[in-house]
């Protein structure tokens, strides 16, 4: 019990700080300062000593053959059999291979974005990356519209499209995949033992519907990897976010990245309520109860790289 108290003190302590200095910003909720590119150059050389992002955003082709046995990187002891489906999908070179971006935005997905007004500015991105397949369409004025890559735990098919129990959820999910048109799905399909028919299901629709996506699947090293980076910076990670995931990612392909929608605290700068998701009623606890996710520490060390002005975050409304 006082361990928990102390982690509800340190996370309170946290916003009230964060709180603070946004307050003083003079902004209307956007932590202001540009960009800097010789940070963002230097930030770069040091991730790059820990992850080859080109190689490490996708198993590619040549490098498994259905059949092959791989072991989960968070539950070692249980395996999966590379299948036929998912074989089929894996590409052939990087998603990524030479690519480089003047900007790119990251769209988290908190309740921040309700009402900020960021879709224009997200879309003016020259690579946009969202996360866990989160809606759109209703919420462009807020978020954009615009997807190069999106993520999708395995977990989202539960929780957003009800383990597809029927074929209105089928179709549903079919007509989210489809709006995707040409981006990459990244899906992180060695993870964790409890994705495993939620992944082979996507891939199967996938096939079956010619469905118009560029789908990756994270290495086994990625994880290690981006812990590594984060550990070696004191950030102790220990299930680094989707988020920090592609942020990470990010730094080999982008010289300037900007954030939208990153933030893990149940009030704003003005104490207002803040939805967990801008788009589904998700909330707050779920972090700490069922994911061992560190969202909070996470976002401190992301607002130490903005102040440093290695990275733009932005936390309310844009201009
Ligand atoms: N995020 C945030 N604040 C929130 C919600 C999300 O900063 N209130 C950021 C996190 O970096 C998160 C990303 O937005 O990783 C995408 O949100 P979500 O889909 O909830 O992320 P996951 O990390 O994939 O969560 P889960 O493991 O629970 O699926």
């Amino acid at each position: 019990a006082a361990l928990t108290l102390l982690v509800v003190f340190l996370i309170f302590a946290d916003i009230s700080e964060i709180e603070e200095e946004i307050g003083n910003s003079g902004g209307r909720g956007t932590i202001r300062s540009a960009v800097n590119s010789l940070h963002s150059k230097s930030n770069r050389k040091q991730i790059l000593k820990f992850l080859d992002a080109e190689k490490d955003i996708s198993v590619l082709k040549g490098t498994l053959k259905p059949g092959d046995i791989i072991h989960y990187i968070f539950d070692r002891d249980s395996t999966m059999n590379v299948s036929q489906n998912l074989y089929e999908l894996l590409p052939r070179t990087s998603p990524l291979k030479n690519k480089h971006f003047g900007t790119c935005a990251i769209v988290g997905n908190s309740g921040v974005l309700l009402n900020s007004g960021c879709g224009q500015e997200i879309d003016a991105h020259s690579f946009v990356i969202r996360c866990n397949l989160a809606p759109v369409q209703e919420y462009a004025r807020d978020v954009g519209l615009k997807t190069d890559l999106v993520t999708m735990n395995p977990s989202v098919i539960q929780r957003a499209f009800e383990d597809l129990v029927n074929a209105t959820w089928r179709e549903k999910l079919l007509q989210r995949l489809h709006s995707l048109n040409g981006s990459i799905l990244w899906i992180p399909a060695f993870m964790a033992r409890g994705g495993k028919e939620r992944v082979e299901w996507v891939n199967e629709l996938i096939l079956k519907h010619h469905v118009n996506v560029r789908t990756a699947y994270p290495s086994l090293r990625l994880l290690h990897a981006v812990r590594g980076y984060w550990l070696t910076n004191k950030v102790h990670i220990k299930r680094p976010t989707t988020g920090l995931l592609m942020y990470t990612l990010a730094t080999r392909f982008c010289n300037q990245i900007y954030l939208y929608g990153f933030w893990p605290f149940p009030l704003d700068q003005n104490q207002n309520p803040v939805k967990y998701h801008y788009y589904d009623s998700l909330k707050y606890g779920y972090t700490s109860q069922a994911s061992p996710h560190t969202m909070p520490l996470e976002f401190k060390a992301l607002k130490s790289l903005h102040e440093q002005g290695a990275l733009k975050l932005t936390v309310g409304q844009c201009d």
